[in-house]
This record gives C-alpha cells, sequence and structure tokens, in this order.
C-alpha cells in the first residue's frame, strides 16, 4: 500500500489513528512545531525501503511527521505508544521540554539537557541524542576540525545544547554563545561546567560582537531556528566579527540562508545542515531498527527532494 508520508499530521489524527491509520506495521515519526520544511520522511522512507530489500520485515514500517504543540506533547507522546510507534525524532521546540517525560541513562542527553531521539522499550520512552554525532559528522564532511578551534554557537535551545557538548568533547579552545534570551546562555554555561566533557583548558564565554579577544577563523554555527522562514534575517552580522574560517547553519530548508547567504558574498566557507540531518538521522535509525543505516540512501533522498 502506498502512503503519503508527506502529509503533516497533528494530535487531532494521533487520537483518531485506529480509524485514520494510514498503515498497520510498525510507526517512526518526526515532532515538532513548525515541521511542513522537514525532509525526515523522505529520508527514512527511502532508508527503510532500502533495508526492506534484505530484511521483509522493514517494508511494514513507516515513518511520518506530526506537527506537535509544546502543550500537547505529554499527551502525544501516550498516544504515540498506544498506536504502535516505535521510535521518534524530535525537532524545535521539544529537545529539551521532553526531558520531563521520558527516562534516559545516556550521558549525552543527561549533560545537554536534550533528546532527539526516543525509543519506546519496557520502561517507558527512552531518551538519546544523536545531534552531536551529526554536526561532528557534517564538519568531518566539510574538513572542519573541532580541536583547537574558537567556536561561535548561535542559539542555547536543545539543539544547540548537543553542539555544544559535541565541541566541548572534541576539546575546541573557545566555546562562544550567542542567544536571544541571554539569560538562558548564563544558565546553559553554568550546565555545562559540571559536564564531564569540560577539559579545564576550553573558555566558555557568552558572545557579543564587540569581542575583542576573538580572533580570525573560528566556526561559526547556526543552532537558532531563525532562517526557517524564508523571509528571517541572519542571527549574525559576520561583516561585524573577524574573518571567520566556517559558517554552518543546522537548517537546510531553505538551502540557504540569509546568515550562509552572506558567507558566500564574502568568501567564507559554509554549509547547511542536510549532511547533518542525514548523519544524525542514521544514528537514530540504527538505534531503532539494529541495522546499519543505508546512508547513501538517505543522502540520495534528501538532495532529489530538495532539488
Ligand atoms: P531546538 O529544540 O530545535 O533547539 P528550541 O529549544 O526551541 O529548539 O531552541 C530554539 C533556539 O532558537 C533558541 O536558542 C531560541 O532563542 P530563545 O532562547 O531566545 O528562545 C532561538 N530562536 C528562536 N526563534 C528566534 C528568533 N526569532 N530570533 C533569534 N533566536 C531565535
Amino acid at each position: 500500500m502506498h502512503v503519503e508520508t508527506e502529509i503533516v499530521y497533528k494530535l487531532v489524527h494521533l487520537k483518531d489513528w485506529s480509524n485514520c491509520r494510514p498503515h498497520e506495521g510498525t510507526a517512526l515519526a518526526v515532532i515538532g512545531h513548525p515541521i511542513a520544511h522537514s525532509l525526515s520522511p523522505v529520508m527514512h522512507n527511502a532508508a527503510l525501503a532500502e533495508l526492506g530489500k534484505t530484511t521483509p520485515e522493514f517494508n511494514e514500517w513507516r515513518y511520518f511527521k506530526f506537527d506537535i504543540a509544546p502543550e500537547e506533547l505529554r499527551e502525544a507522546l501516550d498516544l504515540f505508544h498506544q498506536n504502535n510507534f516505535l521510535g521518534l525524532n524530535l525537532t524545535v521546540p521539544h529537545k529539551a521540554l521532553v526531558l520531563e517525560y521520558i527516562h534516559t541513562d545516556v550521558t549525552a542527553v543527561e549533560e545537554s539537557g536534550a533528546a532527539n531521539t526516543l525509543k519506546h522499550s519496557g520502561k517507558g520512552w527512552m531518551g538519546f541524542n544523536t545531534d552531536g554525532y551529526g554536526l561532528n559528522h557534517a564538519l568531518e564532511d566539510e574538513s572542519v576540525s573541532i580541536p583547537g578551534a574558537d567556536v561561535i554557537l548561535l542559539g542555547a535551545g536543545g539543539a544547540a545544547r548537543a553542539a555544544a557538548l559535541e565541541c566541548l568533547a572534541w576539546r575546541c579552545a573557545s566555546l562562544r554563545i550567542q542567544n536571544r534570551t541571554r539569560s538562558t546562555i548564563h544558565s546553559l554555561i553554568s550546565h555545562l561546567k559540571k559536564s564531564t566533557a569540560l577539559a579545564g583548558t576550553t573558555e566558555l564565554i557568552p558572545f557579543d560582537s564587540e569581542d575583542s579577544e576573538l580572533g580570525a577563523g573560528a566556526i561559526v554555527i547556526n543552532a537558532t531556528s531563525l532562517g526557517l522562514k524564508a523571509e528571517d534575517e541572519s542571527p549574525l552580522d559576520l561583516t561585524k566579527i573577524p574573518r571567520p574560517a566556517f559558517v554552518f547553519d543546522m537548517i537546510y530548508r531553505p538551502a540557504q540562508t540569509a546568515l550562509l547567504l552572506q558567507a558566500t558574498k564574502l568568501g567564507i566557507k559554509n554549509a547547511n545542515g542536510l549532511s547533518m540531518l542525514v548523519h544524525q538521522g542514521a544514528a537514530s535509525l540504527e538505534l531503532w531498527t539494529g541495522e546499519k543505516a543505508p546512508i547513501p540512501t538517505m543522502q540520495q533522498a534528501v538532495r532529489a527532494a530538495l532539488s
């Protein structure tokens, strides 16, 4: 049976899933608010079809997308379980909020205070975080290396926390954090100071573009949701800071945010979040299926969807 996985489902559909249920097998989903832009269903359904060629069981698995508001999250998690959903991905604004409702024994989740992947087990929803892994591999794809680098992190929400932890684990020289809500930067920095990933040598600093200590050659990472809408302005004016070596935006749709457009105009090497989407997704898929993720199929699916 063909399933239209590009439909954006809502809580109301989940409440009546047994009637509107588009298929009977194991289900997976990404949940966020907004969510229409997400390419996770295209990517994961292509991967499941590929796995199904050698293990027919995966032909019965489907991945959906749901628009779930923060106040609906708790009820939605119960309903997802009741309706045979084995795994979930979480995006804006749920990554940090979900911690209240899940179990975890994963250091990356405890120390970042954020989860992007859930799997249902006998204990309930278990939380994992594959964002840091995805970011690290995406930077590696671009031959950008975190150890010893000055990193400017834009954002202090769930995605930013995972990125911060990854940068600390890979021993960046300094981590500067900028956020619209300044108070969140300070709570994130005091949280990170307790992390086992923090080496004595890494400086943790709230960022503002007047920072006279910052030299050229930093890595800029956007982990805010500013840029998801075509009309969004850039979270940072790159002409106001010493020339960075690389600019990475976790957003992949639109493919070029205002931040990346400015980087390109200034001749600064940059990349959007497409490769991070694939690597974090591959790690999530492996957690759910226990199979090696078909990364080339996933890359091909997202590139085709964007072109
Ligand atoms: P996620 O789970 O994907 O990280 P989140 O936890 O809601 O989502 O975090 C979103 C991030 O984008 C936050 O850093 C948020 O800043 P605030 O802490 O001030 O809310 C940032 N963000 C969202 N909309 C923004 C906007 N219009 N301008 C600047 N930053 C924005």
